[in-house]
């Protein structure tokens, strides 16, 4: 890793929840405990851009606002533009459509917001790509290769990826481009009618070289989030150590 971060600052909290309620306890509950939040689309569309002010009203945790925005560049260089006004640290645009719109990411590049590429969503089975219309043969760790140099070449700060394809990005991208991972699931986790696919532990992936893991339903879900928050930052000190 090219900036040294605190094990606390590795871990993103997903903070899927349906309202501003349920955001404002676990802000409240996990401000000390991560180092970012992450803002969604269920919470985004429901409250709007007043939900950044609440998290930074609660916690000095950085927030990632994850858009996923995916359209024409113009509207993504508009959306990215008034971005920029809102405090985030990161945000998100899909690389499906190529350059095009990874290009947009220079709309905000004097400013204090970096754009993250969503290369191959970690819900995304090597097995469903022939139904995309990917020839059979086809490594989905090497689309998500192509997308990330991509990404890289028209100025995003980083991707995101799953735990499969970390080592490979670190090594083709070098350190300084971020490599963010979601799809944790700690051993201990359960997660019930899970959607995501390309899963790993926090271990793993920091092992592997991400920069900072995203988590979510292992620390929402958890009897007790605060205490599931304190294991996987020392599973991310322990394994960082190695
Ligand atoms: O609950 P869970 O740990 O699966 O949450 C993962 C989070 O990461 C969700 O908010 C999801 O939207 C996000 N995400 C993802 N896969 C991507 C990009 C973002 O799961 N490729």
């Amino acid at each position: 890793m090219a900036i040294s971060l605190d094990s606390k600052d590795r871990l993103i909290f997903a903070l899927d929840v349906q309202d501003k309620n349920e955001a404002q306890r676990l802000v409240k509950l996990l401000q000390n405990r991560v180092g970012c939040f992450k803002v969604g689309l269920e919470l985004f569309v429901k409250e709007g851009p007043e939900i950044l002010k609440l998290i930074k009203d609660y916690s000095p945790a950085d927030i990632f606002l994850d858009l996923k925005l995916h359209d024409i560049p113009a509207t993504v260089r508009g959306a990215l533009k008034s971005a920029e006004k809102l405090g985030a640290k990161y945000i998100t645009i899909h690389s499906t459509e190529g350059e095009a719109i990874l290009e947009t990411s220079k709309e905000v590049k004097d400013s204090s917001l970096e754009v993250l590429a969503v290369t191959f969503l970690t819900s995304l089975h090597q097995s469903q790509l022939c139904k995309l219309g990917f020839e059979q043969t086809t490594k989905l760790s090497d689309l998500v290769l192509d997308r990330a140099l991509k990404a890289q070449q028209s100025g995003c700060a980083g991707i995101i990826c799953s735990g499969e394809e970390i080592a490979k990005v670190k090594q083709k991208c070098g350190d300084d481009f971020k490599v963010i991972v979601p799809g944790i699931r700690p051993e201990w986790s359960k997660i019930s009618a899970d959607d995501q696919s390309r899963i790993t532990t926090p271990r793993k992936a920091i092992q592997a070289g991400a920069d900072l893991i995203v988590v979510g339903r292992p620390i929402r879900d958890a009897n007790n989030p605060d205490e599931a928050a304190q294991k996987i930052v020392s599973e991310i000190s322990n394994s960082a150590r190695q």
